[in-house]
């Protein structure tokens, strides 16, 4: 399993030094490069500096291919190590174009995202977008991923609010999580290493989602159906807790949830509550979506705190709990798209 440490930046040479690599290359993007690819590069022996530019729509062949020229150009090897510093997108294409290049280099990560670091750089899920999201990738673990907390106080406070969609979805899958965010005063080191460690546990147990990794999934049906609704204006971290919402009203219909305890925890997060759409756009968008198998919708409910079911719900109950959640009110952070009712 990959290495997970928790510390500085300056701890990155050590890790470095414990693989013995050949040849070491940096990929990150233009806006960490300026903040903080020299304190990162700090104590690192000539490394190879690759940075693309800012954005989703880069997470592409097409720069997973000026990648691997440059590698190539540059003599990189399966023994050379390719460490990839900077959010989601940056931690999911240097995942895929070290599992690629030349069968598999070295891989680290150093996420500066919340969003990176309690997700993304997580579990090792690789991947590019190709005529949809994240649809050519790879299973391939990092040797090691490297937490730096510091790297947060630049991050604006959007991006934060984005990583915190997640960090309530850990806290309605795990009790310690949960226990954490009673006393939420802001993002803390504790808090990023409980939903990390989570996360390692359960991708330890199923690596390729062929079971227990599915609960990771709380909250993203319908979050991933209110995001595309909204041609992702409202972006994935609210939208996953709106859909944390939609999943705690089915838990308690189902199974006697009480989701008070999720509208509690969300408005402690400062997160929303409500989505604004119509439950048919919304269940319709679920359908389509890639979770949805044989046009059956799978969902993740939460039992009580700490636990959950997968299984698949029948839409008159989901179309209930997406009723008793929106919020129309136009206070739920999120611009409708025009011609919505
Ligand atoms: N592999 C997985 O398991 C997994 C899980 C969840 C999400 N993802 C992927 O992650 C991506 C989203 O990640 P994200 O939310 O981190 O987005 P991102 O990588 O686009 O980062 C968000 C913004 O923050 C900037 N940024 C990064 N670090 C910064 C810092 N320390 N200070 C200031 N600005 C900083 C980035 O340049 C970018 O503009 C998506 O592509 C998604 O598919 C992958």
């Amino acid at each position: 399993m990959e290495g997970l440490t928790f510390g500085p930046l300056p701890t990155l040479p050590s890790l470095v030094e414990g693989l013995n690599p050949h040849k070491i290359a940096f990929l990150t993007n233009t806006t960490v490069e300026r903040l903080w690819l020299e304190k990162a590069a700090e104590g690192i022996e000539e490394p190879i500096r690759i940075v693309i530019p800012d954005g989703e729509e880069y997470k592409s062949l097409e720069t997973a291919v000026a990648i691997w020229k440059q590698l190539q150009k540059e003599g990189f090897t399966r023994r050379s190590l390719l460490i990839g510093l900077g959010g989601g997108v940056i931690t999911d294409i240097a995942g895929f174009v070290a599992s690629t290049y030349m069968r598999g280099t070295l891989l680290g990560l150093v996420p500066t995202t919340l969003l990176a670091q309690v997700d993304a750089a997580i579990g090792g899920k690789t991947g590019v977008n190709f005529n949809g999201k994240n649809m050519i990738g790879t299973f391939y673990l990092p040797n090691f991923v490297l937490i730096a907390q510091e790297t947060l106080s630049t991050l604006p406070e959007e991006e934060i609010r984005n990583g915190l969609g997640e960090v309530a979805k850990y806290a309605l899958l795990d009790r310690k999580v949960y226990a954490l965010t009673r006393n939420f005063e802001g993002i803390n080191e504790t808090l990023i290493k409980e939903c990390a460690l989570f996360k390692t546990k359960v991708v330890e147990k199923d690596l390729r989602e062929s079971g227990l990794r599915r609960i990771l999934n709380l909250g993203h049906t319908a979050g991933h159906a209110i995001e595309k609704l909204s041609g992702y204006r409202i972006k994935h971290g609210l939208a996953v807790s709106m859909g944390l919402m939609v999943a705690s009203k089915v838990g308690e219909e189902l199974y006697g949830f009480d989701s008070g305890k999720t509208e509690e925890l969300l408005k402690k997060l400062g997160l929303p509550t409500g989505h604004p759409f119509r439950a048919k756009e919304i269940l319709e968008g679920m359908r389509l979506d890639k979770k949805a198998w044989y046009g059956r919708i799978t969902f993740v409910i939460p039992v009580e705190i700490g636990d959950v079911v997968v299984e698949e719900v029948d839409e008159a109950v989901l179309k209930r709990a997406l009723e008793a959640t929106r919020d129309d009110s136009g206070s739920c952070d999120c611009q409708k798209p025009r011609g919505s009712a």
